[in-house]
């Protein structure tokens, strides 16, 4: 597998996360036809995700350096978004921009990498 695979999970991975995220926003408390798959795409794009960016990660030997950690960091979060927004500590137009806020601020990690330390 080289770095074109993992950098095209990496891609695939969010596609999902965030597509099972609206989903999951969108019917919130209530309830929808599609839970079992927006559990599924939710889950599935964080495992895409992860490997596509350890992949990339060990095929340019990036080593482990701070705006990666703080991606995890972000990742982490994203995970936790269903319980966050089950129990209502996360709701409404705060949920939106929350995802779109640390989605945004992971993607120019990505692309900028700053702190290499
Ligand atoms: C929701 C979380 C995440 C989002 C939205 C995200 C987004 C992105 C985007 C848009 C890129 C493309 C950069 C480019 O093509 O120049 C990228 C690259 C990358 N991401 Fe992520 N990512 C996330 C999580 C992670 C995690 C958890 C890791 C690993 C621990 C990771 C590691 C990487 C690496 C190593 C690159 C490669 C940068 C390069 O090719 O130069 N990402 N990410």
């Amino acid at each position: 597998m080289d770095y074109t695979f993992y950098k095209l999970l990496h891609m695939i991975g969010l596609c999902s996360l965030f597509l099972g995220l609206g989903g999951m926003i969108s019917y919130s408390k209530g309830t929808s036809p599609f839970k079992g798959l927006i559990g599924a795409f939710h889950g599935i794009g964080l495992v895409l995700i992860l490997v596509g960016g350890f992949g990339i990660a060990a095929k340019h030997q990036l080593g482990f350096p701070t705006w990666m950690m703080i991606k995890l960091g972000i990742w982490i979060v994203m995970a936790a978004m269903i319980p966050l927004a089950k129990k209502g500590i996360l709701k409404g137009a705060a949920l939106w921009g929350t995802v779109l806020i640390l989605g945004a601020f992971a993607a120019y990690l990505g692309v900028v990498r700053p702190f290499q330390g």
